[in-house]
């Protein structure tokens, strides 16, 4: 039995107001956040677009907290340098579109970054075994990846304790989709330790509030986790 973990929030910027971004990154980095979760989309792995290195690189130069890359792209081996030169400090790949895990990490390890592996929610947690060794982050998506705003899929309780029982402890386990105090807490309980939010966060009057919200419910999934772990 491992410690109780500590319960990392993420906004994910994905949400924020664009025009005002150092301010709201600002905003969310005295509000306590941990890391800032960066959605980069591609189109194709994902039927959307979102931002990619030349914003990357502004959000470095007005925040000192981790930027996690969330590569929503085919092919991101090729692009994860350009992300790591632009001031990302752990980039995180989706399994399915790694033709060769093992040699991606490597190649990712190269560039002196944290590295993740994500899975979709149509992708069975086995499927990360191998790798999940090797990598310091597992992102278990709890929406279809590609647009902010979506409902939770209560199936990912499931997977997420799945993916727990993986993990040795060392990983994170993140997860990212319909997070929001209501869910929080749930997800904690299942084995989470850090919680990607959007909406939640950005789509309120008091994002500050919101983060503080996250965290709460995190420690009341933390309790909960531990009391179901006893005898
Ligand atoms: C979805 C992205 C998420 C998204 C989360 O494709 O990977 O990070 O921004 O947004 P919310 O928290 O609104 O579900
Ligand atoms: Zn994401």
């Amino acid at each position: 039995m491992t410690a109780a973990p500590t319960i990392r929030v993420a906004p994910s910027l994905l949400s924020a107001d664009f025009g005002r971004l150092a301010e709201q990154i600002a905003l969310v980095e005295s509000a306590g956040a941990d890391l800032l979760h960066l959605d980069i989309m591609d189109g194709h792995f994902v039927p959307n677009l979102s931002f990619g290195v030349p914003v990357v690189r502004a959000i470095s130069r007005c925040t000192r907290l981790l930027l996690n890359a969330h590569l929503m792209i085919t092919d991101p081996g090729r692009y994860a340098p350009a992300f790591v030169e632009a001031g990302a400090g752990c980039v995180t790949f989706h399994i399915e579109v790694a033709e060769d895990p093992a040699r991606l990490v490597a190649q990712l390890r190269e560039l002196g970054v944290m590295v993740g592996v994500a899975l979709n929610p149509g992708t069975p947690p086995p499927a990360i075994a191998d790798i999940v060794p090797e990598v310091d982050l597992v992102l278990v998506m709890s929406v279809w990846p590609g647009f902010g705003g979506q409902r939770f899929l209560p199936e990912s309780l499931e997977r997420i304790s799945e993916v727990a029982a993986l993990i040795d402890g060392r990983q994170w386990l993140e997860v990212d989709g319909g997070i929001s105090p209501q869910t929080a807490a749930d997800v904690v309980a299942a084995g989470a330790n850090t919680l990607v939010a959007g909406s939640s966060v950005f789509d309120t009057d008091d994002p500050a509030a919101a983060i503080a919200a996250l965290r709460a419910a995190g420690t009341r999934g933390v309790a909960r986790r531990k009391a179901e772990a006893e005898p």
